[in-house]
């Protein structure tokens, strides 16, 4: 399956003049890529122009959406807009979401189902908090999956994205490090056995499962196994601010794809 890598740009930068241009810095180093498949997720305010300034090379991403499609809910931001913008993916239940807005698993089972209604993709964030021993699988990992899926048709749900993101791995969080590419691999396989038993062997297998946390242009690659089905793509935070970064890690993986397959 094609590899995803998507920039996520959080609240950043803080003015239109910059978005457009770090957009366009991105999308001309990229140039025609091939192989790899790059989202851009900006700020709500910046994405058409994002949209405008990358044409097709890269797809655009929401950082966000709500749980219906339209009413009166002040501030938020309905799927259905995104989706005219011609946004493709949307993240749902980020930690940062879970930790500062207080998003809890039946709020981000409501978006899954309003953004599946809509026709984007979600990309379902999950991760524990703590750093624990390597031999222990946290049963928050499970528990999260398992809610943000609950009640949807098996049906829906093919071709969505989960990104395995540990809080303690997320450059913003203090004393964070990267999780080690055999551990994220790891971390990887459990998600798609927790996949196939929540989903089935037929729909499990059209799921991306990607990694984010510290991902920079140095150990990018090495979170992507290719000979197995582990890490199938990267969710950047911080590297991804940096136009020459982002197109370094994407360049690094396109590669590591490519070499490993001839
Ligand atoms: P980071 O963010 O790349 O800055 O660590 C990743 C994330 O929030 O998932």
């Amino acid at each position: 399956m094609k590899p995803l890598v998507v920039a996520n740009w959080k609240m950043n930068p803080t003015s239109l003049r910059a978005a457009e241009a770090l957009a366009r810095r991105i999308a001309v180093g990229l140039g025609n890529v091939s192989g790899v498949e790059v989202a851009i997720a900006p700020p709500f305010p910046y994405l058409a122009v994002v949209g405008r300034v990358t044409r097709q090379r890269t797809v655009l991403a929401a950082q966000d959406a709500w749980a219906g499609a339209s009413g009166a809910y002040t501030g938020a931001v309905s799927p259905l807009m995104l989706r005219d913008l011609g946004v493709r993916y949307v993240i749902l239940g980020h930690s940062e979401r879970r930790r500062f807005l207080g998003e809890d698993d039946g709020l981000i089972n409501r978006k899954v189902k309003a953004a599946l209604v809509a026709r984007l993709i979600p990309i379902i964030a999950i991760g524990e908090e703590h750093r624990e021993s390597q031999a222990v699988t946290p049963p928050v990992l499970a528990q999260q999956l398992a809610r943000a899926l609950d009640g949807i048709p098996r049906r829906r749900l093919r071709a969505i994205v989960i990104a395995y993101e540990p809080v303690w791995a997320i450059s913003t969080t203090p004393g964070a490090r990267p999780d080690s590419p055999d551990n994220a691999t790891r971390r990887a396989l459990y998600i798609r056995k927790l996949l196939v038993k929540l989903l089935g062997p037929s729909v499990a297998d059209t799921i991306r499962v990607i990694y984010g946390g510290s991902a920079t242009a140095k150990n990018a690659s090495s979170f992507l196994a290719t000979d197995i089905r582990g890490m199938e793509g990267l969710l950047i935070g911080g590297a991804s601010l940096n136009a020459e970064e982002c197109i370094t890690i994407v360049q690094s993986i396109r590669k590591k794809v490519r070499g490993d397959k001839s």
